[in-house]
């Protein structure tokens, strides 16, 4: 089916304690390059998430108190297994969110590689031990798994954003409970049916499915078994989560919105910084909340840097990722293509030029052109928002503190990137963006060694790299008393 080697992978159901879960009502799964269904995948609600959380409280025990080196064989079981299957998932991940094959390849390998990191990582949960202002008292650190974690993750990244949390969790001695968005649920599933197949035992991994947003969010959200709960999304929505986890003072971690800067700055090396941006904007046809949303270049080169960018952008092939040599997939909706279109128009109306795109693609309407604006301002609302499209507004600057004041000038904080050689402005300019990550001469910075995550209303918590444990664990302190010396 679909030109997979293994039809099994394809799942239509809920995986809740190691069953799936068949439901009364389905809904469809279709495919963003042409609109046609590729499954009906039972709905699972709000009863079916409330069993979810059940089976990872049942489970927690067993879980957290097996070894770390135990988890981790599990778990390199589950990375040797996604890795094996790797063009399987990466054909259903293009099938139901449209990247091309090539990218959706790469995604299952930097998903599997925070399973492979944490799986190693676990066993690295290291305590400590404090020098007492007491004789007689002894201080000691110990991290415990927080127990149940739940988790929303979203249709950009269907199969790494669900692993950097469940793997991070599930090293920590947490059970894990997820529901992905309802437009790509099928690399969620596969990725239980690989779970399974690696021995992780029943309840430890859930995942629900379902069209129920706000009656599963509300359970995942508020419910006591819940210890923790983490979410990729915007910011509007990872608000409202935060303050419904309120009722139970859940731990949470939020990747949340972006928009951030690309500047290059006049010494840069304007080749590669044109690679940098082709590729930190234009990946997942601009649907990344880390994608370049405004290039600063400095007047100086911005009509060079322009022309090149334009003539690069130029070359890239849109259509239907499963075909061979497309760059540019289709957007996940139309919907999402009329709010590209709106911003695009408003600001075009605003007095920025269409030097690129700015419309539809012919293919069909979920898929809009690669688009360049110049003459644009920041604050114009292609500037001023998370655009999550394909689309590139280029503003010029003329010194470092102008374009820092600019780049700031937002209520987000997740990635900005810049391209200097001067070492001072390097690091002058690290250090005055207000972002979590930053790519100085590089336009992909994402990486399971790395720690991921934002500041500001781009959210908090990190995930991969060393930190990342610490959103799924709690740190307790052991008071060790009566050691007074005894008179010899
Ligand atoms: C995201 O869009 O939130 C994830 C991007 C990444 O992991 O590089």
């Amino acid at each position: 089916m679909y030109g997979l080697t293994d039809n099994e992978l394809l799942k239509s159901a809920s995986y809740i304690n190691g069953q799936w879960l068949e439901g009364k009502t389905t809904f469809d799964v279709s495919n963003p390059a042409n609109g046609e269904t590729i499954l009906a995948v039972n709905n699972a609600g709000v009863e079916e998430t409330k069993l979810a959380v059940t089976a990872a409280k049942n489970a927690l025990q067993d879980w957290k108190l097996k070894s770390a080196n135990e988890r981790g064989q599990l778990m390199r079981k589950w990375f040797d297994l996604m890795m094996a299957n790797q063009s399987d998932l990466g054909r259903i991940l293009t099938l139901e969110q449209g990247k091309p094959l090539a990218e959706a390849n790469g995604e299952i390998a930097y998903g599997a590689a925070f399973v492979d990191w944490f799986a190693e990582e676990g066993k690295r949960l290291y305590g400590d031990t404090i020098p007492s202002p007491s004789a007689d008292k002894r201080i000691v650190v110990i991290k415990q798994a927080i127990g149940v974690v739940a988790a929303i993750t979203p249709w950009n990244f269907p199969n790494a954003m669900i692993a950097r949390k469940a793997a991070a969790a599930m090293a920590a001695g947490c059970t894990f409970v997820v529901r992905p968005a309802s437009q790509t649920p099928l690399s969620a599933l596969a990725m239980a049916e690989l779970a399974e197949r690696a021995g992780i035992p029943a309840g430890v991994f859930n995942v629900v499915v379902g069209t129920n947003a706000r009656g599963m969010g509300e359970v995942l959200t508020t419910h006591p078994d819940v210890a923790k709960f983490t979410f990729t999304g915007s910011t509007e929505v990872g608000k409202s989560l935060i303050s419904q986890c309120a009722t139970t003072v859940k731990k949470v971690s939020m990747e949340l919105g972006g928009n951030a800067p690309f500047i290059v700055f006049d010494d840069a090396d304007v080749d590669a910084a044109i690679e940098g941006a082709l590729l930190s904007k234009y990946r997942n046809a601009g649907q990344t909340c880390v994608c370049t949303n405004r290039i600063f270049v400095h007047e100086s080169i911005a009509e060079e840097f322009t022309q090149k960018f334009v003539a690069a952008v130029a070359g890239l092939t849109m259509g239907d990722g499963l075909k061979e040599g497309v760059h540019i997939g289709p957007m996940i909706s139309a919907q999402a293509c009329n709010d590209v279109d709106k911003l695009v128009e408003k600001s075009v109306e605003e007095g920025a030029v269409v030097a690129l795109g700015g419309q539809r693609g012919e293919q069909g309407d979920n898929y809009y052109l690669p688009t360049i604006l110049t003459g644009v301002k920041n604050s114009m609302p292609i500037a001023s928002n998370e655009i999550f499209g394909p689309v590139s507004p280029i503003i010029t600057f003329k010194d470092e503190e102008e374009v820092l004041a600019m780049a700031n000038d937002t209520e987000f904080g997740l990635a900005a990137y810049f391209y200097a050689r001067d070492i001072g402005t390097i690091w002058r300019v690290a250090e005055g963006l207000e972002y979590g990550m930053i790519g100085i001469n590089e336009g992909i910075i994402s990486n399971a060694a790395a720690p991921f995550g934002g500041v500001k209303q781009s959210g908090n918590g990190r995930e991969g790299s060393k930190y990342g444990l610490d959103d799924y664990v709690e740190i307790k302190y052991l008071c060790m008393g009566g050691l007074e010396r005894k008179a010899s």
